[in-house]
């Protein structure tokens, strides 16, 4: 069975069993300030679980795009050792939402594994939850006496909390779980060690291959475990190892999920796969990571230097270090994998194909960017060789941890490096360094969370903002947050105008009024399908009526820029064409920022064609149509522009100004007619990354003040000029001017300096064969000094030259020797000039026939010449 029928026949199973089948959600999260990526096929349901939201449906079933490469669950460090772990991975998972519980769950899965996949009865292990003191729970004898029917009971293994509770992260839906692990191994093996004892014990080919969580529970921060208010499955089963168990492999990257991959990195880097354990290794890193990286970025993250983007720039590097250290890759090379990758997913997840230009662009510039790093660090290996050598000949832990820190090198290549040129690292010392780096950032990004305070339980907010600008609200429930500086409450109301942060909107501001008091709102913010308040206070009475109320001026500016955007994205496509793609939005009362994937700068003129459209559409005043329960298919079916990586329910809102203008998916808040914009004007266009490019615009009154300004600024040029017409030809006259005035300055300066070369030929000083020049002169730039002293080098034999000048407020010395001079006598300009340098508190250095010095102090370069006769005279022996 090829892996697209496994996954498919999962599919359909559950399906049959009448589960919805749902898409991924995207593996990059958006609203879970808990989560940067998806890390379980639950992610996407906890609302579902917690009791937050009912669920759509009873039951679903999908394959879920998931990477464990932060927090709780982390596999990085693993990957490519083993055979078995990933940064990314499918996770086949079916639910139940207060459904069927563990009899159902257990039961299908087995007849899945057993009847529909094959898989031998005889191989298959399955653990269940011992109990737990500490928590104060008692084993899952349920799951046991499910188990019992279908499997004998000494392969029923009962484990602890750490393998048979799943948690989601340090707080959130949990509950005890049961595995289900297969063996794998040959014959004879299992004949001489029972599979049973190898079970978790990191081995290989006994591997977990599904888990079945039975959501009971929610921890709290305080770590305490509270019932849901329903019971709920979660499966989740490791496609890859799934496809491993079916095909009959050793490793999940001998099955057709990764060979593609695996094959393209071997042939391009001239090794087989299976020869040699370190470039075995390798081939695995690259064939892993380059899936979490194209999928990451298809879903609109991009590599960068903070949270979810550095996670994948680290992602990226260490597959290009790999490749670069044990296969050779020394040009880009992972951009062009992401291309078989994008191939060999076409069926499932078409959005790597659809989007393959644009994530090979950003991969390839990454892989630039960090190999010449990686360089550089290098180069700075290399010069430090001396200094390591004499310190024991070893990399003292601190750089160490600079090349780990600053170059991406991790103590492993460095200690390669290191063995290559006879040296050995510091280990511990670069443990010391970066123990104090982890400490600093833990001691930055401390957050106390408190857990909710629940007023009413079951009551979701009613967001009524789209209609209304004030609401009366009571409070559902609320926490408080703790960092190093400041505190803050999160509030959740039964029903708000307020708009909370989403699809680069800014979240809405305002007011919560009482009777007795008011409560400044300060931002309005997601997590999940919670609408947080933020505010500094927590209300007195929190129990009291509220009447709810947003900034409703600084609202309707957010709304014409958010408008705005969507003319612009429109008028984007059509002038520049459809490959652009929103990859990135904010809009807030000031001023709306737009990225776009486009490979080239936006010429001048197109800039103004975008602009003249935006501004015709709003002239055009075209009223706002807002469908806001459109099924999801049916709005794409309207020409609807969906972002990738942006995760859209059955049913979306329909943002449409004039339908053969601009149609949109969107959540965002809008005027009721383009004519309310007013005004639309572009302040600047550039380049973000790796063909994005950003507009950033004002609209209403912004534009106008914007326009104002740049006039302002004009006026004041026409004052200066004393001109009103033809501004550019005066300005442009002023800089020929200039340009002529500067020539004849050349010129005279050019004239003096003949003349100062004359003069000072006359007064050469003869020690014996030697002609020596020595003398404070006035030039104007170093240029001038340098010319001056090759002039004079030309004019005079045997010359011995050392002039001293004051440039912009500077001392600066220049040394000029002939020829003659180095070869036959004991100088070097080089030399000399250090020693004269300490006459003007400075230093210097360059070539023995000529050398430069620059000092802080030119009350010294009055001793110059006297110094520099004495020192010629010595080292002439005079
Ligand atoms: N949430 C569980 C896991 O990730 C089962 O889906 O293993």
């Amino acid at each position: 069975m090829n892996s697209a029928e496994i996954r498919q026949k999962f599919l359909d199973f559950f399906a049959s069993k009448q589960h919805q089948v749902v898409p991924s959600a995207p593996i990059v999260v958006k609203d879970d300030p808990t989560l940067m990526f998806t890390n379980a096929g639950m992610n996407q349901f906890k609302d579902y679980f917690l009791g937050n939201k009912p669920a759509p449906y009873k039951r679903a079933v999908d394959t879920q795009k998931c990477l464990r490469v932060s927090g709780k669950h982390n596999d990085l460090e693993e990957v490519g050792y083993d055979t078995y772990h990933h940064t990314m991975f499918e996770m086949l998972g079916n639910w139940s939402f207060g459904d069927y519980f563990k009899k159902e769950a257990l039961e299908w899965a087995w007849e899945l594994l057993t009847e529909v996949y094959q898989l031998p009865k005889d191989r298959l292990y399955v653990s269940v939850f011992e109990g737990d003191e500490k928590d104060n729970l008692v084993k899952d004898q349920d799951a046991f006496d499910i188990w019992k029917t279908m499997i004998s009971e000494e392969r029923i293994l009962f484990g602890s909390k750490k393998d048979n509770f799943w948690e989601m992260g340090d707080t959130g839906p949990c509950g005890p779980c049961s595995e289900i692990h297969i063996d794998l191994r040959p014959e004879e093996e299992r004949a001489k060690v029972d599979g049973k004892d190898l079970v978790n014990n990191d081995h290989p080919q006994v591997v977990e291959i599904w888990n079945n969580v039975f959501m009971e529970f929610n921890r709290l921060a305080d770590g305490s475990l509270v019932k849901l208010p329903a019971q709920h499955v979660d499966t989740g089963m490791g496609f890859e190892r799934l496809c491993m168990a079916i095909q009959g492999k050793q490793s999940n990257y001998d099955t057709d999920a990764f060979q593609p991959l695996i094959q393209f990195v071997a042939q391009e880097a001239g090794v087989k796969y299976g020869d040699d354990e370190k470039t075995d290794i390798a081939i695995r890193v690259m064939s892993d990571h380059i899936r979490a990286i194209a999928f990451a970025i298809a879903d609109g993250q991009l590599p960068s230097n903070n949270k979810a983007g550095y996670v994948i720039r680290r992602i990226l590097r260490r597959a290009v270090r790999y490749g670069f250290t044990f296969l050779n890759f020394k040009k880009p090379f992972l951009y062009r994998l992401s291309e078989v990758l994008a191939n060999q997913m076409a069926h499932v997840f078409p959005e790597l194909k659809q989007q393959l230009s644009f994530v090979q662009r950003v991969i390839e510039e990454e892989e630039n960017a960090f190999l010449r790093t990686l360089d550089n660090g290098l180069k700075r290996l290399d010069a430090l060789e001396d200094k390591f050598k004499e310190n024991n000949s070893t990399i003292d832990g601190k750089t160490a941890f600079e090349l780990y820190d600053t170059f991406g090198f991790p103590l492993d290549l460095t200690a390669l490096i290191a063995r290559e040129k006879g040296l050995t690292v510091d280990e511990a010392g670069f443990d010391v360094e970066m123990e104090q780096q982890k400490n600093r950032s833990r001691n930055a990004s401390t957050t106390e969370q408190s857990d909710w305070v629940v007023l009413q339980s079951d009551v979701t907010t009613e967001f009524i903002g789209y209609d209304c600008d004030t609401s009366d609200s009571h409070i559902v429930r609320y926490r408080q947050v703790k960092t190093k500086n400041k505190s803050e409450y999160h509030i959740v109301l039964d029903k708000t105008p307020f708009y909370a942060e989403s699809g680069g909107q800014v979240g809405d501001q305002g007011y919560l009024i009482s009777d007795s008091e008011q409560v400044e709102v300060l931002d309005t913010r997601k997590e999940n399908d919670l609408i947080l308040h933020i505010t500094a206070k927590l209300p007195q009475n929190t129990e009291a009526s509220f009447r709810s109320e947003i900034d409703a001026a600084r609202r309707n500016l957010i709304r014409k820029n958010h408008s705005a955007t969507h003319l612009l994205h429109a008028a984007l496509r059509k002038v520049l064409g459809d490959h652009v793609q929103q990859r990135g939005s904010l809009v807030n009362e000031r001023v709306l920022r737009f990225d776009f994937s486009h490979f080239a700068k936006v010429e001048d003129a197109q800039l103004r064609e975008i602009e003249r459209i935006v501004n015709e559409r709003i002239r055009e005043s075209i009223p706002l149509d807002e469908q806001r329960n459109v099924p999801v298919d049916e709005a794409k079916g309207m020409g609807a522009m969906a972002l990738f990586g942006e995760k859209y329910g059955e049913f979306v809102r329909v943002i449409t100004f004039g339908r053969e203008h601009s149609v949109e998916l969107c959540g965002g808040t809008h005027v009721y007619n383009t004519g309310q914009i007013g005004y639309f004007k572009i302040v600047s266009e550039s380049s973000v990354a790796a063909g994005v490019r950003r507009i950033e615009a004002v609209t209403a009154t912004a534009a106008e003040d914007f326009v104002q300004q740049q006039l302002n600024e004009l006026n004041a040029v026409r004052e200066i000029l004393a001109t009103q017409n033809n501004i550019s030809g005066a300005v442009h006259k002023l800089q020929e001017d200039n340009k002529a005035l500067q020539k004849q300055l050349e010129q005279f300066e050019l004239k003096q300096l003949s003349s100062l070369k004359e003069s000072l030929a006359q007064k050469a000083q003869s020690l014996n064969d030697v002609n020596f020049v020595a003398e404070k002169v006035e030039v104007s730039s170093s240029d001038y000094l340098k010319k001056l002293a090759f002039d004079l080098r030309q004019a005079v034999d045997n010359l011995v030259l050392v002039l001293a000048s004051e440039i912009d407020g500077k001392p600066q010395i220049a040394v000029m020797l002939s020829d003659s001079i180095v070869s036959d006598k004991n100088l070097n300009a080089s030399q000399l000039v250090r020693e004269l340098a300490k006459e003007i508190k400075g230093g210097g250095g360059g070539q023995p026939f000529y050398a430069t010095a620059g000092g802080k102090d030119t009350a010294g370069l009055a001793s110059v010449s006297a110094k520099a006769l004495e020192l010629v005279k010595k080292s002439l022996n005079q």
